[in-house]
């Protein structure tokens, strides 16, 4: 085997641009040295494929009876040292959480060891959940940041890596930089970055949120991410409090979206998380810019910020990736991300189709009244089923969303978010018949069903092995 690194035989599910959920069986797929998919094809081309690429029958991993590979998850927005506290302080609103609970814990990163074990242990637990790539905010500090950085190149995650920036904070002054510092520190830790010169971690400017950034700031930063041809990454109204702050600290400004538009902070390479609150004008400016959307479900449940019409978005081609947004959402795994994205959906179904039809129809049910034409008066405006109502997402659209919305949202989809030819192979094996699976596989079911029980049941303990670029990365090697 010359160029070929490593063949894979079974079923392979992944999501294209026509088809949110394909399902490969008896398929086999090369990988190069480089880590890049050589070939993906029906098993029956295999003489042919290895007279080609030099491999034979020994060489061929052959996966087991209901194992199936799927694209490594991507992971669009999430807090590292948030970890520390993660599954706890749910009980406040967004500004006061950040007060209170966030940024203390943040300002403790300061101390480099206590960064170097928290960051090793939110890399490790992300990619054992199957998070090949993060799109990772992490604090003010620029060293810690970089420890970050060094610590998901050292484990092989892809990931994009965010030294916040924030002059201003009035809720807890002392955790925040001067201007000029932010401005400086930035470019030290983009250039510290470059010189690096890692494959797969890249850094990404961070302005923290409007609230916390002066106008002169996000100027800058605008430029730099310019100049330097860099991803930036944010948030935007996220719950109604901050946007009222945001308006108030920024009056000349017509909306939320605005204050990163004019400022070159909405460009093709932005993800801005949660989005709840923006209008159908302001996503057209997302569009127009190509920037994109990271919903994060589970936060925008916990801190009650808000829902997020996903479809809306969608529909105005705007491109959506998942968040965790840990520790805001109380789980690492993107598996919860995509379940509580579904539930959002139908969540906002059920809210909408309440409004079609009222209580009075509710009565005029349960008594019988029946219309001329022998259907019970009422009944008519009850709500259609999910399935039929387009607006709700499926099982499907919310694995797209997790593997190759994400890759999209992060402009990355040119490397991985699927398995085509040229794409860089990162991928889960899933075992549905792992030691203590949460879900058993009782018959002989479609590999669709058995992806769908994966995503609504299934844990790391199913996640046999994650590759990144072709490496396999999970289960850990002995010396890590
Ligand atoms: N807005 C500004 N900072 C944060 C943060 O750390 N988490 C969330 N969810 N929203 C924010
Ligand atoms: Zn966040």
């Amino acid at each position: 085997m010359d160029a070929v690194q490593q063949v894979f035989k079974g079923t392979f599910i992944h999501s294209t641009a026509r088809c949110a959920c394909e399902v490969k069986e008896n398929h086999i797929l090369g990988t190069g040295k480089d880590g890049k998919i050589l070939f993906f094809e029906d098993a029956h081309t295999q003489s042919r494929l290895a007279q080609k690429w030099g491999f034979d029958e020994s060489n061929i991993q052959a996966l087991g009876k209901n194992e199936f590979f799927m694209p490594g998850m991507i992971d669009t927005h999430i807090h590292a040292p948030q970890y520390t506290f993660i599954g706890t302080g749910m009980e406040r609103p967004l500004l006061e959480w950040l007060a209170h609970t966030t940024f203390p814990i943040e300002d403790t990163f300061s101390d480099i060891e206590n960064a170097r074990n928290k960051y090793s242990a939110v890399v490790r637990r992300t990619l054992r959940n199957g998070t090949t790539t993060a799109c990772y905010f992490a604090t003010i500090h620029t060293d810690a940041s970089i420890v970050l950085a060094d610590t998901a190149n050292q484990y092989g995650q892809r990931a994009f890596i965010g030294k916040i920036c924030m002059d201003h904070n009035d809720t807890y002054q002392k955790y925040k930089e001067t201007t000029e510092e932010s401005i400086r520190e930035t470019k030290r830790f983009v250039e510290v970055l470059k010189k690096k010169k890692y494959d797969r971690v890249k850094p990404i400017i961070t302005p923290r949120f409007a609230i916390s950034c002066s106008e002169r700031l996000l100027n800058e930063l605008g430029k730099l991410a310019d100049e330097n041809d860099l991803h930036i990454q944010s948030h935007i109204s996220e719950c109604p409090a901050e946007i009222k702050e945001v308006l108030r600290l920024f009056p000349s400004y017509k909306n939320y979206t605005e204050v990163y538009n004019r400022n070159k902070l909405l460009t093709n390479k932005t993800v801005m998380a949660h989005g709840c609150y923006l209008t159908n004008e302001e996503l057209d400016i997302f569009r127009e810019r190509g920037a994109a959307v990271s919903h994060c479900p589970n936060s925008n449940i916990s801190l009650c910020s808000g829902h997020l019409d996903v479809r809306n978005v969608l529909n105005h081609r705007v491109k959506v990736g998942l968040g965790t947004d840990v520790a805001g959402g109380y789980s690492i795994s993107l598996l919860d991300a995509i379940r509580k994205s579904i539930e959002t959906s139908k969540i906002l179904f059920m809210e909408r189709s309440k409004n079609d039809w009222d209580t009075n129809d509710l009565e005029s049910l349960q008594k019988g009244n029946m219309t001329p034409n022998g259907i019970n008066r009422g009944a008519e405006n009850i709500p259609i089923t999910p399935e039929k109502n387009p607006n709700v997402l499926s099982y499907k659209d919310a694995f797209r969303l997790a593997t190759l919305g994400g890759s999209e949202a992060l402009s990355i989809d040119h490397m991985t978010g699927n398995f085509e030819v040229g794409k860089e192979f990162d991928a889960l094996l899933i075992n549905p018949d792992a030691k203590d699976s949460h879900f058993e596989v009782f018959s002989h079911i479609p590999k669709e069903e058995i992806l769908q029980k994966f995503l609504y049941l299934g844990d790391d303990r199913n996640i046999k092995a994650v590759y990144v670029a072709g490496r396999r990365v999970v289960p850990f090697p002995s010396s890590f």
